[in-house]
């Protein structure tokens, strides 16, 4: 069977692609990216790299036409990004794929807020509609992320929220990798959508007080209203469209849409998911230098 990954030279793809390689026939692993010579040393190890980009339908096409089962990850341009892989999920269907794993995000309703909720629903639509088995691998937030958005709290001696009382489970990129393999080397996994989380939901006060600890600085929790918020990031140049977006983002936490804890990411790969201690712990050198 012949996998294949688009976005391969991103930090999810990479991470995918390297466990891949470990696992399967690397002759029978296609990785798709827009920089292949980011992949010169996967395609050493034997995996078949193919330039590609949803921008080029044409040549997607012809890429996935060798293809069974596709790792479809979401690209990093939200609002432009929903034409793009709707486009996608059609040649996939056309090139003969019968299998595509798509990477979406928690709780993608349409009462969530979050700016990044709309291309993830449309998406998921559009492979149930493909006719094509589809897996949903809906990961909430990155613990990595928590690092620069850590130092910068630590710096600042306050973090600064919209989220209120709301939890996230946060969950890291290679736990999310992790998962990704374990569906597409292992069957069963047709029309389910898994909830990859971390292993508890923490609020931004949680945050706060573990910033304090690791750090050895305070980091006092700094709760504001959307539109404080908004007008804070602004104020300190945050560029209107992207406080906008993390406004929207901090009302969907508040309102409960990230703190689902799930069991499916440690009843896939059978083991236990990290936790933002551990990752921010790895990183007590770059909080304390902050
Ligand atoms: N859960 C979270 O907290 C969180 C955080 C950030 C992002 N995400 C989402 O998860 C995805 C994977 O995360 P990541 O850490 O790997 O992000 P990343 O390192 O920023 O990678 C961006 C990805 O988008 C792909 N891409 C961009 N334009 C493309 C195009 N025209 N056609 C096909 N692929 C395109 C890139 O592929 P190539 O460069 O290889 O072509 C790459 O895989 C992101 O793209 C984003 O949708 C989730």
């Amino acid at each position: 069977m012949s996998i294949a990954i688009t976005g391969a030279s991103g930090g999810l793809g990479r991470r995918v692609a390297e466990m891949l390689l470990d696992q399967v026939d690397p002759t029978q692993l296609v990785l798709l990216t827009r920089t292949p010579e980011a992949l010169n040393g996967l395609e050493k190890r034997g995996a078949i790299v193919r330039k590609a980009s949803f921008k080029n339908p044409t040549g997607l096409k012809a890429d996935l036409a060798d293809v069974d089962r596709l790792l479809l990850i979401s690209t990093n341009e939200p609002g432009t990004r929903l034409e793009q892989q709707r486009q996608a999920v059609s040649i996939a269907a056309q090139a003969g794929v019968q299998h595509v794993v798509y990477t979406s995000m928690a709780q993608p309703s349409a009462d969530n807020p979050s700016f990044l909720i709309p291309d993830h629903v449309a998406t998921e639509t559009a492979l149930r509609e493909s006719g094509m088995d589809w897996t949903f691998l809906r990961n909430n937030v990155y613990t990595e992320g928590l690092v620069p958005a850590g130092k910068a709290a630590v710096a600042r001696g306050a973090l600064l929220s919209n989220a209120g009382d709301g939890g996230t489970a946060y969950v890291t990129r290679a736990d999310c990798a992790r998962a990704a393999v374990a569906v597409l080397v292992t069957d069963g996994h047709e029309k389910e959508a898994y909830d990859i989380t971390g292993p508890e939901a923490l609020t931004q006060a949680d945050l706060a007080a573990l910033l304090t600890e690791i750090s050895d600085r305070p980091v006092e929790l700094e709760s504001l209203g959307d539109d404080a918020y908004f007008d804070r990031l602004y104020d300190e140049g945050v560029e209107h469209e992207v406080a906008d977006r993390m406004a929207s983002f901090g009302e969907a936490t508040r309102r409960g849409f990230l703190k689902k804890v799930s069991s499916d990411l440690p009843d896939l790969t059978g083991r236990p998911a990290v936790t933002v201690r551990e990752v921010l712990e790895r990183n007590r050198d770059v909080l304390q230098q902050a």
